[in-house]
C-alpha cells in the first residue's frame, strides 16, 4: 500500500481553508497519520464493525422479532442499506482525506464546497460516535470485569437467573447484596477500560489502532470459534428432555414467523441492527477511510470489512447464545429470556449456561473476554473522530488532541455510570445508535449520488479499485438507499415521534432524568457546531493572512 504523507498537491479547496492546514502540515506543526497496511485498515475497518452488536444485541433482535423471518428484512437492508453506505464511507472518507479532514464536518465540506452549511450536518458524524462512545465503553468494561470474575469463580455459586441477576444488579451499582456494596468495582473496571481505550489513541492509526485489531481481531475469531464448537456439541445435557437438543435450539432461532414481516417495527429494528453493527451512517468508516491514499482500493476493501462482520455475526454470533440457552432452558424460558434484553442475555443466561458445563472458568473467560475485545476495537474507532476533528481542523498535536477528548468524554461517561437505572443508556442508544445513524446515512447517500453526482461518484469509488462494484449499484445508490431511508424515516416521525418528544414510554420518576439527557445531546450538538464554525474561522483568516 502507498503510504499517505502530505497529499495537498492533489487536491484544491474552495475558500483556501485547506491551505492553512497545509501550511501548518510543511511546517511539521501537524503531520497526518496513516494506515500501515491494507490488511491493517481492512482488521480496524472489522474491528469497529465486530463488537457488543455482534454478539448480544444480534441474537436478541432475531430472537424477539421472528426468529429466521428477520432474516429477510436484515438482509434486505444489508443489500440496499449497509453494503451501498459502506462503498460511500470509504469513498467520501479517502477523498476527503485528500484534502486532509479526517471528520465529517470537513469531509462534506470538500464534497460540496459552495455550500456554507453543509459542515455542519457533517457535525453529526462526530457527535453521533461520542454519544455511543458514553455508553459502549461502560458496558464494554463491565465484559472486562466479568472476564476476571469468570476466571476468580466470583458468580460461580449463582445457579439461577434470579441469583445471578442480582449478581449483575449489585455489580452495577443498582443494588446492595452479598456480591457487591456498591459501584466501586464497576467503576475501578470503567477506569481500567477508559485508560486502555485512551492509550491505543493516544498512539495513533498506525501504532495504535491498527496494531491493537491486528492483535485482537485473530484472538477474537479463535475465542468465538472455540464457543461455537462448544455449544454446537453441547449434546442433550438433560436426558429426561430430549427435545431440549442443539438442533431445536437452531430451530428456534431460525424457523420463520413469517407474520412478523407485517410490521413496520421490525423492519425498522433489522435496518438499525445493520448500521450498528457495520458501524456505517455514524462518521467513523469516514473517519478511518481519510487515512488511506487516493490510488489505494476501498471497492474491494469495503466489501470485505463488511463481509467479515457478516461472518461473524450471522454464523457465530447467531451459533451461540440463543442455541446454548435453549438447551438448558428449553422452549418455554427461552421465550421469556430473549426478550429480557441484551444485558440479562449476555451477563445472566450467558454465566448461567456456562456455569453448567465442565471447564466453566476457562468458557466463562472465553466468552466475556471474546466481548471485551470485541467492545474495545468498536470504541476506539468511536473515539477516533473528534480525536482527529480536533487535530485536523485546529492543528493540534495528537497528544493535546487525546487529552481533550479524554477529559471532556470522562466527564460525559458519569451520565451512563451513575444514572443508568433511570434509563440514560438507553436514551443515548436510541439516539446516538439508532435515530442519528438513520439521519446521518440519509444525508451522507444525497450528498454523495446527488450532490457529488453519481459519474463523479462511480469513478471515485473505481478510483484505484480492486474489483468492479456491480453496476445494479449505481442505480441502488442513487434511487433506492435513499428512499429506502427515506421511507424508515418517514415511518418513524409518523409512528412514534410524538410519543418519544413527549416521554410517553417513561415512567414519571425517570423523566427528569430522559429530559436531562435530552438537554445534555443537544447541548453537546451546539458545542461541537460551535467550535466547527470557530475553526473555519481561524483557517479563513489563516488563509487570508498568507495571501
Ligand atoms: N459495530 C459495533 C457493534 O456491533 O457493536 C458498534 C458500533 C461501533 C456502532 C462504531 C457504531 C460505530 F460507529
Amino acid at each position: 500500500m502507498k503510504r499517505v504523507k502530505i497529499r495537498s498537491a492533489e487536491c484544491s479547496d474552495a475558500g483556501g481553508v485547506t491551505s492553512a492546514s497545509r501550511s501548518n502540515s510543511s511546517k511539521g506543526r501537524h503531520i497526518r497519520d496513516s494506515w500501515g497496511s491494507r490488511l491493517g485498515i481492512i482488521m480496524a475497518v472489522s474491528g469497529s464493525a465486530l463488537g457488543l452488536g455482534n454478539f448480544l444485541r444480534f441474537p436478541a433482535k432475531v430472537a424477539s422479532n421472528g426468529g429466521g423471518a428477520f432474516m429477510i428484512p436484515y438482509f434486505v437492508s444489508l443489500f440496499l442499506l449497509g453494503i451501498p453506505l459502506m462503498w460511500i464511507e470509504w469513498t467520501l472518507g479517502r477523498y476527503g482525506g485528500g484534502f486532509e479532514h479526517s471528520s465529517a464536518p470537513g469531509i462534506f465540506h470538500s464534497i460540496w464546497q459552495k455550500n456554507r452549511f453543509i459542515k455542519y450536518f457533517g457535525v453529526i458524524g462526530i457527535f453521533g460516535p461520542l454519544i455511543i462512545f458514553i455508553y459502549y465503553i461502560y458496558i464494554a468494561s463491565w465484559t472486562l470485569a466479568y472476564s476476571f470474575f469468570a476466571l476468580f469463580g466470583k458468580y460461580s455459586q449463582a445457579l439461577d437467573q434470579a441469583t445471578m441477576q442480582s449478581f449483575l444488579r449489585g455489580f452495577q451499582g443498582l443494588e446492595r447484596n452479598q456480591y457487591f456494596n456498591g459501584l466501586g468495582c464497576a467503576y475501578l473496571f470503567f477506569l481500567i477500560t477508559f485508560l486502555l481505550n485512551i492509550g491505543v489513541i493516544y498512539y495513533g492509526i498506525r501504532r495504535g489502532i491498527e496494531r491493537l485489531c491486528k492483535f485482537a481481531m485473530p484472538l477474537l475469531f479463535i475465542c468465538a470459534l472455540v464457543l461455537m464448537i462448544r455449544v454446537v456439541t453441547l449434546g442433550i445435557p438433560d436426558l429426561a428432555r430430549p427435545s431440549w437438543n442443539i438442533s431445536n435450539g437452531f430451530g428456534f432461532f431460525w424457523n420463520p414467523d413469517f407474520s412478523a414481516l407485517k410490521s413496520a417495527r421490525v423492519w425498522l429494528e433489522a435496518a438499525g441492527q445493520i448500521f450498528f453493527t457495520l458501524s456505517v451512517g455514524i462518521g467513523v468508516i469516514l473517519t478511518y477511510a481519510s487515512y488511506l491514499s487516493r490510488g489505494d482500493d476501498v471497492a474491494l476493501s469495503g466489501l470485505t470489512a463488511a463481509s467479515t462482520n457478516e461472518f461473524a455475526e450471522v454464523i457465530l454470533g447467531g451459533s451461540i447464545i440463543i442455541p446454548a440457552a435453549f438447551v438448558f432452558f428449553g422452549p418455554l424460558d427461552i421465550q421469556s429470556i430473549a426478550r429480557s434484553g441484551v444485558f440479562n442475555l449476555g451477563f445472566v443466561t450467558m454465566p448461567l449456561v456456562l456455569n453448567k458445563l465442565p471447564l466453566a472458568e476457562m468458557f466463562g473467560f472465553l466468552w466475556f473476554f471474546l466481548l471485551f475485545l470485541a467492545g474495545i476495537t468498536s470504541s476506539v474507532s468511536l473515539a477516533q473522530p473528534a480525536v482527529a476533528f480536533l487535530e485536523d481542523e485546529f492543528n493540534i498535536n495528537r497528544r493535546k488532541a487525546v487529552l481533550i477528548f479524554g477529559i471532556g468524554s470522562f466527564i460525559l461517561c458519569h451520565a451512563a455510570i451513575l444514572f443508568l437505572k433511570n434509563g440514560v443508556v438507553d436514551e443515548l442508544d436510541f439516539w446516538g445508535g439508532t435515530f442519528f445513524l438513520v439521519l446521518f446515512a440519509t444525508i451522507e447517500v444525497i450528498l454523495f449520488a446527488w450532490i457529488f453526482g453519481m459519474e463523479n461518484a462511480w469513478d471515485e469509488i473505481h478510483k484505484g479499485a480492486d474489483m468492479r462494484v456491480p453496476r445494479i449499484y449505481k442505480f441502488i445508490i442513487k434511487y433506492i438507499t435513499p428512499l429506502f431511508l427515506f421511507f424508515i424515516l418517514g415511518m418513524w416521525f409518523w409512528q412514534e415521534w410524538v410519543s418519544i418528544i413527549l416521554m410517553k414510554n417513561v415512567s414519571l420518576a425517570n423523566r427528569p432524568f430522559i429530559l436531562g439527557t435530552r438537554i445534555g445531546i443537544v447541548s453537546i450538538f451546539l458545542i461541537l457546531a460551535l467550535l466547527v464554525k470557530i475553526a473555519w474561522r481561524q483557517k479563513r483568516i489563516q488563509a487570508e493572512r498568507i495571501r
